[in-house]
């Protein structure tokens, strides 16, 4: 079969090989080779591999390198040409919401299931029952079941903290082990934690504290612990990446996330924090009035399978995955071991509540003086 070309927006260079190993900037010649260095970048496809069939636009919520490696594999498996875009979570639900009258996204893979949960109630996302739904989780169908089949999960984490160890011991801090320790007034300015806003890590964190110790005492937590924090970001592993660089004692993240960055040699400790902690279901949903509705289902039901959920640890991506026969890497935190609250994915997903604790946030704890 003759080489095709696929053209696509992305931001980092990545190289795929034939045996599917991942590696950043430099490889052995490979099946698929992504060469993205800018706003536009090429797939050159090599023998072996599909035609172009199609066309998808898939809105990516997770880690970049995770996204970049998934469409390089369906558009290896199908041909079907993906023009993708990542942001994170909250910023995604608002883009879909304001693109509503005139979709332009097809597919929203990825990001917290509590935004994929409001933007079904809200009539944004279409029911779709993959025929894959018998090989998930329990955990990932009901999330499905929750939103009248509009979203399903895909993979599931815990979330906690990281720090880095080398500056908490050059600093003097006492080692945070618990969610009250990031509340310390030994910890100003050293916590970094991303905006609930825009990212479905922080507010899984904000549901998370509001029902691990009740609406008025997680308020007064999250005011105390605003003192401490240096600089809410929009995505919601921006802290980790930051603290592995020094530039922050602490980042408040999913705990995969802070793994990712001890297994790329930073020194970061990776927390569950010891009150107990909330979790994610990263979700997937079809966009209502998606311009390229088979290469959607096509999508979906892909990445449901577990050769495609395989794909996460490749791009160092350690959560756990939804479908029964993938492999959830042994770098993953082990869910069964983490003292996890029972989220309320109903209540905390639901439009009313969400848009109710964002406002709450916003007024009571961003506006003020740190
Ligand atoms: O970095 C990966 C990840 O933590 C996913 O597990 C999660 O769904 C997503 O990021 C959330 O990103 P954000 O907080 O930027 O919305």
């Amino acid at each position: 079969m003759r080489p095709s070309r696929v053209y696509h927006r992305c931001r980092v260079s990545l190289i795929l090989s034939s045996t599917g190993e991942f590696m950043r900037q430099k490889s052995r010649l490979g099946n698929v080779v992504l060469l993205a260095t800018c706003a536009v970048a090429t797939i050159v496809l090599l023998p072996g591999t599909a035609r172009a069939e199609g066309n998808l636009t898939l809105y990516c919520s997770p880690q970049i390198e995770w996204c970049q490696l998934l469409i390089a594999a369906f558009t290896k498996a199908t041909g079907i040409k993906v023009a993708m875009t990542r942001k994170s979570s909250g910023e995604t639900f608002a883009q879909i919401k304001a693109e509503a009258n005139n979709p332009k996204g097809d597919v929203w893979w990825g990001g917290t299931g509590d935004p994929h949960l409001q933007a079904a109630e809200e009539g944004l996302t279409l029911e779709y029952r993959s025929p894959r739904l018998g090989e998930l989780q329990e955990w990932a169908t009901s999330q499905a079941k929750a939103s009248g089949y509009r979203t399903v999960g895909i993979y599931a984490g815990a979330l906690g903290f990281g720090y880095n160890t080398e500056l908490v011991a050059k600093k003097k801090l006492p080692e945070p082990k618990c969610w009250k320790d990031l509340a310390r007034p030994e910890f100003k300015g050293e916590v970094q934690v991303a905006d609930p806003n825009s990212s479905g890590t922080s507010y899984t964190m904000l549901a998370t504290m509001v029902q691990l110790l009740g609406e008025a005492e997680a308020f007064e937590y999250l005011k105390k612990l605003h003192r401490n924090v240096n600089q809410y970001t929009k995505s919601g592993s921006a802290p980790i990446k930051a603290a592995a660089q020094g530039e922050t004692a602490v980042g408040i993240v999913f705990m995969h996330d802070a793994v990712t960055m001890a297994v790329r040699g930073a020194p970061i400790k990776t927390i569950a924090p010891c009150e107990g902690t909330g979790y994610e279901v990263g979700s997937m949903s079809i966009i209502k009035g998606a311009r390229n509705l088979e290469s959607a289902k096509k999508f979906y039901d892909w990445a449901l399978t577990a050769t495609a959920q395989g794909l996460g640890a490749k791009a160092e991506a350690y959560q756990v995955p939804s479908n029964k026969g993938a492999v959830t890497p042994p770098q993953a935190p082990k869910l069964g071991e983490i003292k996890l609250i029972d989220y309320d994915f109903v209540k905390f997903g639901s439009s009313a509540e969400r848009k109710r604790l964002l406002e709450k946030w916003g007024k009571e704890v961003k506006s003020l003086p740190q």
